[in-house]
């Protein structure tokens, strides 16, 4: 059996500059808390709890010890509250979603509607919202665009959550057109997809071509991985998405004779060399 790894994949440069900001913040600070989970890999957060960040739910739960900002951004208020309590934040927001939330205001200030593409309960999603003065609606799917208010200002900016796949997104954006023509009067639309989710998308894409059977490495909450198998399982080829090598099952290569591996933005090398070698050990060459 032949195992084939994709172009791009695994940690991007965000996730990367985040946990690094992170190690380096707890060697000079000391211990600190991050809110919410630093990235959506269980491996990651316990190599950084060892380090000293213990991962806290709510603001209710911030102390004295500074706080980190994860990858996936906070709303405006969350910053302004964080600023009010004086304690020191250590700020990772990637530098794309920045862009996101910067663009969400702008909009909204200039008097758009602002409807996001992406699952309303995702943290990047709901911090992005929250740039928006209350004028910004999270919408998962096509089908869900029936739900937007009738009532909505005429000018409406479009963004996407930055892991959307190029295709739903250009599908989304052509379904609202078509559902609200008579009621638009202008239409923006905010490219805010990521480079890094977009190339390893494209890679999982021609890789899923090449093989008879896709494994997929990631969080489980992780939204890129996500993306990642059903951008494989799209194209056809029967696809598993792990969140580590321990969970492969030896049935699962029956028949097989080419494996991809590909993996999520949010998972480290280790996680990947680990599938790799449980994938040789079940099926040697
Ligand atoms: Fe940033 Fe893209 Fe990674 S938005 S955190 S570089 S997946």
């Amino acid at each position: 059996m032949e195992i084939v790894l994709a172009n791009e994949m695994g940690f991007c440069f965000g996730v990367r500059r985040a946990v690094e900001m992170m190690e380096e913040a707890t060697q000079q600070q000391g211990a600190m808390v991050s809110l919410g989970s630093v990235v959506h890999n269980p491996q990651v957060v316990a190599q950084l709890r060892e380090q000293g960040l213990e991962v806290i739910a709510s603001l209710d739960e911030v102390s004295e010890r500074p706080v980190a900002i994860t990858a996936h951004g906070v709303s405006e208020d969350v910053v302004r509250e964080l600023g009010s309590r004086g304690v020191a934040v250590v700020d990772t927001t990637c530098p794309i979603v920045t862009r996101s939330q910067q663009w969400a205001k702008r909009l909204a200030d200039d008097g758009f509607a602002v409807v996001i593409f992406g699952d309303p309960n995702h943290k990047e999603v709901r911090g992005v919202l929250g740039w928006a003065e209350g004028k910004a609606f999270a919408v998962p799917t096509v089908e869900a665009l029936d739900d937007l208010p009738d009532e909505l200002p005429s000018r409406i900016g479009v963004l996407s959550q930055t892991t959307e796949t190029e295709g739903h997104f250009a599908e989304f954006v052509r379904a609202l057109l078509e559902r609200r023509m008579d009621r638009i009067s202008e239409l923006r639309v905010i490219n805010t997809l990521c480079n890094a989710t977009t190339n390893q998308q494209a890679a999982a894409q021609q890789l899923a071509h090449e093989v008879d059977l896709m494994f997929v490495i990631g969080g489980r909450e992780s939204a890129n991985t996500r993306h990642l198998a059903e951008v494989a399982r799209e194209e056809g080829v029967e696809t598993h998405q792990v969140e580590s090598a321990d969970e492969i099952r030896p049935e699962w290569l029956n028949g097989h004779q080419r494996v991809g591996v590909t993996a999520g933005a949010s998972t480290p090398d280790d996680a990947v060399d680990a599938v790799v070698t449980r994938l040789r050990e079940l099926a040697p060459a």
